[in-house]
Formats: C-alpha cells, structure tokens, sequence
C-alpha cells in the first residue's frame, strides 16, 4: 500500500506528497528504496496560487455559491518532510536518497527482522511508527547501558517512573546487574492502584532478588537504620558545607578517634588544634545532619529515624552485599529530607565504588554484576558546580563497571559534559523548548529535526537514542502494570496446569 511519493528535498529533509486518502503522522516511519524514513513535519502544499485560494475560500465562506475547486485531490494536497534514519539492506546510516518520485509504504515488522536481541538483553519496549505499536521488541544490552549511563528526560507525567520499573522489572533475578533505586515516592516495592496491589514486590523472582528498606518497614521487611559509626568525613562533606578550619577538625577527630569520631566530636573531646568555636559549630552542624543530640549525662540519642547510636552496624555493608550480587535495592526515601537521602545513597555508592576500583585492581571486575543507581531529580546532584560521588560516577564509574540511571526534567541543569557522558538516552515528552534542545544537543545520534516528534509524545511513547543502538529508535514503553496483571495471569494459568 502506497502512502505517497517523493517530490523533492535534500538529504535531511525529503518531501512526501501523501496520498490523498491517507493519514500520515508525526513520527511515522514510511520505507522507500530500502531506506526507513521517519515524518518530522507536515504542511499544506497547493498547486493553486495563494491569491486564488483565498479567492476561493472567499466565496465558499461568504456563501456565493458552489466553488467547487475542479480535481481538489490531485491540486491540494499534504506535504511531509522526512528523514532517513536507516539504511534496512546495508544496515547503516544512508548514505544516498531514494530514488526521485519514488512510492513510499510504510514500516512493517518485517523490516527490522535484522534487530538482534542483544546479550544480556533490557526489553525496552516495542517499536512505535507515530503513534502506531510494530510488533517489534526493543532491547538493549543491559551490562552496556547500565555503565554507559542511562538518562531519562521528560516534563512531569509523561512516564519516567514506570519506564524504571518496566526496566527493574526486567533486570529481576538477572543477576548480571545489580541497581539501587532511591526511591522519594515509596512507588517501586509496593503500591496500590485502582483496587489492586502493584509493584516490583508482585514479580515471580522478587523473593531474595528485590531487597526493600524503609524508615518505617511494613511487617517482614527491612528497616532502614544505619549506625553513626560508618558515617566519615568525606561523606558529611556532601551534604554539609563546612569552614576549612572545620573540615581540618573532622579529619582531625577521624584520624584520633577512628570509627567512634562522631561520638568523639558531639560529646565535646578536646583535640589538639580544634578550637573550641570551631568543634561548637561542627557540633550544631552534625547534630543538625544526622538528627542525633547529646542528653546533660553526654549520651547521644537519635531524634530522627535513620542515623543510629546503637543499631544498624551492618545496613550500608549489607546493601553493598546485595548490589555486589546483582539484586535489586529499593530504599523508601519518602519520609527523610532531600540530605539524608544524599548522605545515605552517598555512602553505599562511595562504598561500592571503592570495592570495584580495588576488584578492577586485582582483576577481578569482569566476574562482578555491573552496579548502577537510579537518581530521581538528577540535577540535584549532577548540577553544575557540584562536587559527589554521583559526578565521579558518571564520568568514571564506567571503568569500575558502575552507572547511573538519571531521572530528570530539567537536562538543561546538568552541566553538557556529563549529558554527553550519559550514553543512552530514552526520551520521553517535553514540553519545554530548552529542555528538548539540551536533549537534543547531547543524544547519540542527530536528533535536530525530532524537536516537534519530541513536544508531541505521549505517555509511554519515547525515542531511543545511544551508542548502543544503530539509529534513534522510536518506541512505546509497556505499562507495567500491565506486566505486572499479565504476570499474574500467568501465574494463575500455571497453577490451573499444575492442577489437571
Ligand atoms: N507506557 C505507559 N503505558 C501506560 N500508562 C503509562 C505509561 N507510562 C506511564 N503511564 C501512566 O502515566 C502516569 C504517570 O506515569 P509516571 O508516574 O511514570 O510519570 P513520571 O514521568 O514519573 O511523572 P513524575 O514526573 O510525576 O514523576 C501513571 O499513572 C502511569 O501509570
Ligand atoms: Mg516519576
């Protein structure tokens, strides 16, 4: 079937007349002459003069009788304009345009029976023609991805979270990877919608591959508690601002006192060289960061509900195990403050970090599952001007085989370097003009012409673009709550077998 034909253009941008009982849509990938093309713009073409259609329209709206305009198909008509994105028979970029008035049909499945499932493969979703689903699937290398960084752009809505977990959902009992997710909404684990329990705590694998924590852990699950004493210096340094004359005092005290230097600090020791201003407002500062105070007897108690006196030796340790062993971590960050969130995901992934700079020293990387973080609201760490972990992951972690999975509205925060370090991109809707270009700037592949493509996707449509993809792809990512009600048909159905 045959949707238009090419009348003229450029190699960037070829002109489609469409057929006049055809709909063609932003999007919308049309074949001709082995080459894939997708639709980035549509206008009205005419063989009529301007003058002449205005006339025309004149006398139909004024009422001066029928004006029919004589074989109106064939001289108004729609103008696409097109790009090639693939070569399907050399499997490459094109490097020539279609043939002059050549017919276009569009995309079937049976066109991209050349993608191959990667090794071990993230199933992304299913290739998109417009708004059309081809019933292709859409994976990507997850050990790849996940050290090359992934980043999710899109304005608020379009589908950034469920995408995460269409993504965890797949990685589950994977073993090849293992992923932290900070998780400020509590919508990972466990979550009811319209009536019905949802989660990646519903998956047939999650015993003992999905780990959650939570400040206030429901019945069986874990409580997130870390103990003061694997608090260091350098973590503090973070999330807390201090005067050098400060910052000497912690290193001071770390090195005095070793693993008991909070303690040390609060309690009010006297140390050589730590004047007594000083350790007062180093005091305030990390009563105020670690929500613990001193009683008149000199005990510490805790007056929030993560940092420990007693309790939670093990909890960063523990974590650090689980990532290192290719399961899932979900820390319930929705009831601490934006800080604490920092410090804690701050220590695990400074801790992991060190493990696999000294396995890459021994050798002993490539035996290890690639570990890698999802950061909801990115700039907040990888803005400009800051100095963490995360920044050290994203422009080295992929030596260490670590990554990051950055959330963001806002691309336009985070500083170009580290957008162009972030390697594959999964592009959701965006309204905001600033946003599409800093995304733009940055993807893998030419996206100059996908601005508009890129204001009209819808929740759950999204373009793939990275190294590790041949072309920017175009895709609709499933619901997961979709896979999750699917998941448990199949349960059902495989319980009914077991029984006949
Ligand atoms: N691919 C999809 N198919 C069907 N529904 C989807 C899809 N993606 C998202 N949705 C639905 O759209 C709504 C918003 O999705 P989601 O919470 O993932 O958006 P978000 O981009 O994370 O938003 P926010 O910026 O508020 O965090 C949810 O109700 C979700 O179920
Ligand atoms: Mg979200």
């Amino acid at each position: 079937m045959m949707v238009g034909q090419i009348i003229g253009g450029s190699y960037g941008e070829i002109w489609i007349r469409q057929k006049s009982d055809e709909r063609i849509e932003l999007g919308d990938l049309l074949v001709a002459d082995d080459i894939l093309l997708q639709v980035y713009d549509m206008e009205y073409g005419s063989l009529l003069e301007k003058d002449d259609l205005a006339r025309i329209s004149g006398m139909q709206l004024e009422g001066y009788g029928a004006t029919e305009i004589h074989e109106k198909d064939v001289r108004n008509y729609i103008l696409v304009k097109a790009k090639p994105l693939f070569n399907l028979k050399s499997k490459s970029i094109p490097k020539h345009l279609p043939a002059f008035f050549h017919m276009l049909r569009r995309a079937s499945s049976k066109d991209f029976e050349f993608l191959e499932k990667p090794e071990n493969a993230i199933y992304l979703g299913k290739i998109r023609s417009g708004s059309k689903i081809l019933n292709v699937p859409v994976y990507i290398n997850g050990k790849d991805a996940l050290t090359h960084h992934i980043l999710i752009p899109a304005t608020t809505g379009r589908g950034k979270s469920n995408l995460v977990k269409v993504i965890l959902w797949n990685l589950v009992g994977k073993r090849y990877a293992g992923v932290l997710v900070l998780d400020a909404h509590n919508e990972y684990y466990s979550y009811r919608k319209n009536g019905k329990d949802y989660g990646l705590k519903h998956h047939l694998q999650a015993k003992g591959n999905v780990i959650y924590y939570s400040v206030n852990p429901p019945f069986g699950e874990r409580s997130l508690r870390i103990n003061i004493r694997n608090v260091r210096p350098w973590h503090l340094r973070e999330i807390v601002e201090f005067s050098p004359a400060q910052e000497d005092a912690l290193y001071l005290f770390h090195k005095e006192y070793g693993d008991k230097w909070i303690e040390e600090v609060l309690k009010g020791e006297d140390i050589n060289g730590v004047r007594a201003e000083t350790l007062a407002s180093l005091q305030r500062k990390i009563k105020v960061a670690l929500e613990i105070d001193v009683n008149p007897k000199g005990e510490l108690f805790e007056r929030g509900k993560v940092f420990s006196v007693n309790e939670g030796m093990r909890t960063i340790k523990d974590i650090c195990d689980f990532l290192e062993d290719g399961r899932i971590v979900i820390l319930d960050t929705s009831s601490l403050s934006q800080n604490l969130e920092l410090l804690i995901s701050g220590m695990i992934m400074t801790e992991i970090f060190s493990r696999y700079k000294s396995y890459k020293e021994r050798g002993e990387l490539d035996s290890k599952p690639v570990v890698s973080v999802v950061i909801e609201e990115a700039p907040r760490v990888l803005g400009e001007g800051k100095s963490n972990i995360f920044g050290t992951i994203a422009r080295e972690g992929r030596k260490f085989h670590i990554g990051i999975i950055a959330i963001t509205q806002l691309s336009s925060m985070i500083p170009r370097e580290i957008l162009a370090n972030l390697n594959t991109k999964i592009i959701l809707g965006n309204e905001m003009s600033a946003e599409r270009k800093a995304i733009i700037a940055s993807a893998a592949q030419d996206l100059s012409k996908d601005d508009k493509m890129i204001a009209s996707l819808d929740k759950g449509e999204a373009i793939v673009s990275s190294i590790f993809t041949k072309f920017a792809i175009p895709i609709q990512i499933d619901s997961f709550e979709k896979l999750v009600d699917d998941s448990r048909k199949e349960r059902k159905e495989g319980k009914l077998f077991l029984f006949q």
